[in-house]
């Protein structure tokens, strides 16, 4: 049987992401968890935070496929999924692969476009699978989607209704840094690009992550206090 540290595998990570953005040990932990149980992240934050290069940092330390979609108000639907392309050396269409075929993918400011195409990210990310020229194309595993949204600044924007918003397995909101994390920022000039991340954490070791994930006992009263606070916070809002 292979053995495998999970700790091990966090600490690496987080030592890695570190080169990049600081203070954030939480949130990375958050999107690694996430990842493992095959979900969907949504990062909040004003502008500045780091919110991009947080999610570069995190999936350039991993060893699986990554691509940014920037959402813009003229994306089309196509631009994420794919689309059919005419190849006039072969006289037939071909399928053009959109950016939505791969392990993690930035959806950054997931509220610059309209519901038309954030309809196409989420129904992708519900169903595993894209249709391109009627035909369905099965998205790689894992597959992640982190989404990125800036809640200022909301004049044009389509921030995502609250349906939606439930097929993101977290909710991450940063807020600012405290005095001594702005001013490490302040201090090195390194930090805010990612050039200097490696991948120390292969795709083997992420898969055997997922497929351990099963095996976690839960006991019965932590689920019942989870959902005992779900419960709670919804209840008002429904008797009201
Ligand atoms: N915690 C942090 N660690 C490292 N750098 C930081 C941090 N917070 C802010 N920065 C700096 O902020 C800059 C902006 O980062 P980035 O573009 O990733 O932010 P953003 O949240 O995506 O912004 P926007 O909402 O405008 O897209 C980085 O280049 C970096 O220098
Ligand atoms: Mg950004």
């Amino acid at each position: 049987m292979n053995s495998i540290n999970p700790r091990q595998i966090m600490d690496k990570l987080l030592k890695e992401v570190s080169k990049s953005v600081i203070g954030y040990e939480h949130e990375v932990k958050l999107l690694f968890a996430c990842l493992i149980a095959s979900g969907h992240a949504l990062i909040e934050g004003y502008p500045g935070l780091a919110k991009t290069t947080l999610v570069k940092a995190f999936a350039k330390a991993l060893g699986l496929s990554f691509s940014r979609i920037q959402f813009t108000p003229d994306l089309l639907p196509s631009d994420i999924t794919g689309s059919l392309i005419f190849n006039p050396k072969i006289g037939d269409f071909e399928v053009r692969f959109g950016p939505i075929f791969a392990n993690i993918v930035l959806a950054d400011e997931v509220n610059r476009a309209p519901p038309k195409v954030q309809s196409a990210l989420l129904e992708a990310m519900q169903e595993g699978q894209v249709t391109i020229g009627g035909k369905s194309y099965e998205l790689p595993k894992p597959f992640m989607i982190i989404a990125t949204q800036n809640p200022i600044e909301l004049e044009g924007t389509y921030p995502l209704p609250e349906a939606q918003l439930d097929r993101f397995m977290i909710r991450i909101r940063l807020g600012y840094p405290s005095e001594d994390i702005e001013l490490k920022i302040a201090e090195n000039i390194d930090l805010g690009n990612v050039n200097s991340i490696n991948t120390v954490v292969s795709k083997e070791e992420v898969d055997l992550l997922r497929s351990l994930m099963h095996s976690v006992y839960v006991d019965q009263s932590i689920t019942r206090y989870i959902v005992n606070l779900i419960r709670l916070r919804g209840m008002p809002a429904m008797l009201s």
